[in-house]
């Protein structure tokens, strides 16, 4: 059973891997076997990635992505399969966020972040998927989030755009069960990152700490075995799953 977890003999792109959540999913992926291609905008950043995993230029590299850009994602898979061949698992990460109030928000909030994390998404996947199909299939998981099945106030753009990556991995994952191609996605809940301690320790991110079910933020390594379940052949018979990882935050009362 254990051994349907490996991604050996695979090779794992994941889109915005220079921090993060990003950095840690290429970690989890490289320790399960799979070769790994870090991709973002940030190339010094990514280097740095690549020398956590080993850095031997054998089992991880580095090539330079911004997703809002369809030149730059087709060259991306380009140089990625030059060096480790077809790209079998995508982890679509990538992603932004604008915060206040909607009725301050400028028209670039907007676009911004339904650029990044939606249409970008779309463009990989369906990058991915065209190199997939004609060689048997494989793995895309969407990095959506909470906000995408549930709303809070001052991030209505990210909301929005991550119930777009919600939708959307149910409709590719119809169109292209056919090319054995699963499309699943991960909804984390608030996940403790170097981005965000600063807001969690005080009284607002405290307050927000309350209100989820297990009273506590969700680390990392708690959207490890997860993240593996949608990648890996043990979720093969998954396809347009929305798998939340959130100490119950979506239950939590009305
Ligand atoms: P982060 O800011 O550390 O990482 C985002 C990554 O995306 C960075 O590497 C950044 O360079 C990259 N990126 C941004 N725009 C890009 C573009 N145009 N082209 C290529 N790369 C680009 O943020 P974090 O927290 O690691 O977020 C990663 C994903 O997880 C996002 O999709 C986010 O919405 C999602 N998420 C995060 C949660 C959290 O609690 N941290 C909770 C739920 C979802």
């Amino acid at each position: 059973m254990t051994d349907r977890f490996s991604l050996a003999g695979h090779h794992a792109l994941v889109t915005g891997a220079s921090s993060g959540l990003g950095r840690h999913f290429a970690g989890v992926l490289s320790a399960s076997g799979a070769a790994v291609t870090v991709a973002a905008r940030r190339e010094s950043a990514l280097a740095d990635t690549v020398a956590r995993l080993g850095g031997d230029g054998r089992t991880a590299q580095a090539v330079p992505l911004d997703v809002t850009d369809p030149g730059s994602v087709a060259a991306a898979f380009a140089a990625a399969e030059a060096r480790f061949g077809p790209v079998t698992v995508v982890i679509n990460n990538a992603g932004i966020t604008s915060a206040g109030a909607a009725l301050d928000m400028g028209e670039e909030d907007w676009s911004s972040v339904i650029d990044t994390n939606l249409r970008g998404s779309w463009l990989v996947a369906q990058q991915a998927a065209r190199g997939m199909a004609p060689r048997g299939g494989g793995s895309i998981v969407n990095i959506a989030s909470i906000l995408g099945l549930r709303v809070t106030g001052g991030v209505a753009p990210y909301a929005v755009s991550k119930a777009g990556v919600v939708q959307m991995t149910k409709a590719l994952a119809l169109e292209w069960a056919r090319h054995r191609i699963r499309v699943n996605a991960l909804a984390p809940g608030y996940i403790e990152t170097e981005l965000n301690d600063a807001f969690f320790a005080s009284d607002a991110g405290k307050a927000l700490i309350r209100r989820i079910p297990q009273r506590r933020l969700g680390e990392l390594r708690e959207l490890d075995g997860p993240l593996l379940l949608l990648a890996s052949d043990a979720g093969s018979f998954m396809t347009g799953s929305v798998v939340t990882v959130d100490g119950g935050h979506l239950v939590s009362g009305l």
